[in-house]
């Protein structure tokens, strides 16, 4: 027999990309995901920028390649995936065979947004003495057009394991291949993308504030600005940022990336002082609209009804799948 509830949730979701059904004030949302988790076997895979109730009830928690790598070795039946469509993608690639559901089938990427698929494929077709490597951040469309796959923890590893001599295309993110290009020496051809909430960072109000807090360190995520990277104490992807808080020995850090960090940062050194880095607008909010597309709310309500489920092309998921494995199999090699 056909479940109504489940007929009903499909039309709600078919305009908004998630399910829009009122739920009771009075239910203990924490309590219902653990029971719905135990039910359905499913696992909860969480990135940092996420919002902090979701992250306290995430079974993982970690950056792209963390979170890439729990998803290829997850035993669980269901992968309810609280980050962007493209990092659930990721994870519907490399299990075909597991359900994938996310609360938000519009929580999507600017950065991804800036390499569509079509001129993506123009670009390199004109470039075809180039090896293409791609950040995570891009649609399974660039994926497939890719040879091998990076993320901000394991990028210079992949840039190095390109042989010396061998031309190299690097999309989408302008930064982070500004960044690689510096870090490595290696001359990449870089696609002229962006991530909205790394460019978004004031110079003029960092500096201030590193003068207000002479002994804060400035720590950045390799997707903010060239002018941001060069003030910084440290660069790193979301894990290693993580990390240099916790191993470094200041007690204040002004953190240069996505402001939902903050929560595992503050957990782990609770007598620590994170200050968020101002970014140029008025409403002085450094959050990831698309990231935070996602509440507690339709969280529960896409592993209590398995709806938006995240469906792919099979030709499609099978041709952006090899450069994934090649970042996974290097990233083994070097311990990541
Ligand atoms: P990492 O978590 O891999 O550092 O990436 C940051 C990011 O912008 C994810 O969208
Ligand atoms: Fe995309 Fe930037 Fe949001 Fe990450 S923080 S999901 S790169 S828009």
């Amino acid at each position: 027999m056909v479940d109504i509830n489940i007929v009903v949730a499909k039309e709600k979701l078919t305009a908004k990309g998630f399910l829009d059904i009122a739920i009771s004030p009075e239910l203990d949302l924490f309590f219902e995901i653990e029971k719905l988790k135990k039910e359905k076997n499913a696992v909860i895979l969480a990135h940092y920028y996420q919002e902090a109730d979701i992250q306290d009830v995430a079974d993982y928690i970690g950056d792209s390649l963390g979170l890439a790598q729990q998803a290829e070795k997850t035993k669980a039946d269901m992968i309810v995936f609280a980050g962007v469509h493209f990092m659930a993608e990721t994870a519907k690639i490399l299990n075909p065979e597991k359900k994938v559901v996310l609360p938000d089938l519009k929580a999507g990427c600017s950065l991804a947004d800036s390499a569509p698929g079509y001129l993506f494929k123009a670009f390199r077709d004109k470039h075809p003495d180039h090896i293409v490597i791609s950040y995570i951040n891009c649609s399974a469309e660039v994926k497939a057009l890719s040879d091998i796959i990076c993320t901000s923890s394991n990028a210079e590893k992949i840039v190095e394991s390109i042989p010396p001599g061998q031309k190299i295309i690097f999309a989408p993110d302008r930064n982070l291949g500004a960044y690689l290009v510096k870090k490595t020496g290696r001359d990449m051809l870089l696609w002229d993308g962006a991530c909205m909430v790394h460019e978004i960072f004031s110079l003029e109000k960092i500096t201030k504030l590193k003068i207000r807090h002479p002994n804060a360190k400035l720590i950045a995520h390799p997707e903010c600005e060239e002018p941001i990277l060069r003030l910084a104490d440290f660069i790193g992807s979301t894990t290693a940022l993580l990390k240099y808080s916790q191993s470094n020995a200041s007690q204040e850090f002004i953190v240069a990336t996505e402001a939902g960090i903050l929560h595992q940062m503050q957990l782990a050194s609770p007598g620590k002082t994170f200050i968020p880095a101002p970014p140029d607008n008025s409403c002085a909010c450094n959050d990831c609209p698309h990231m935070k597309l996602n509440t507690l709310e339709k969280l529960y309500l896409c592993m209590k009804y398995e709806e938006p489920e995240l469906i792919m092309d099979e030709a499609l998921r099978t041709a952006a799948r090899r450069p994934i494995e090649r970042m996974l199999e290097i990233s083994a090699q070097y311990g990541l």
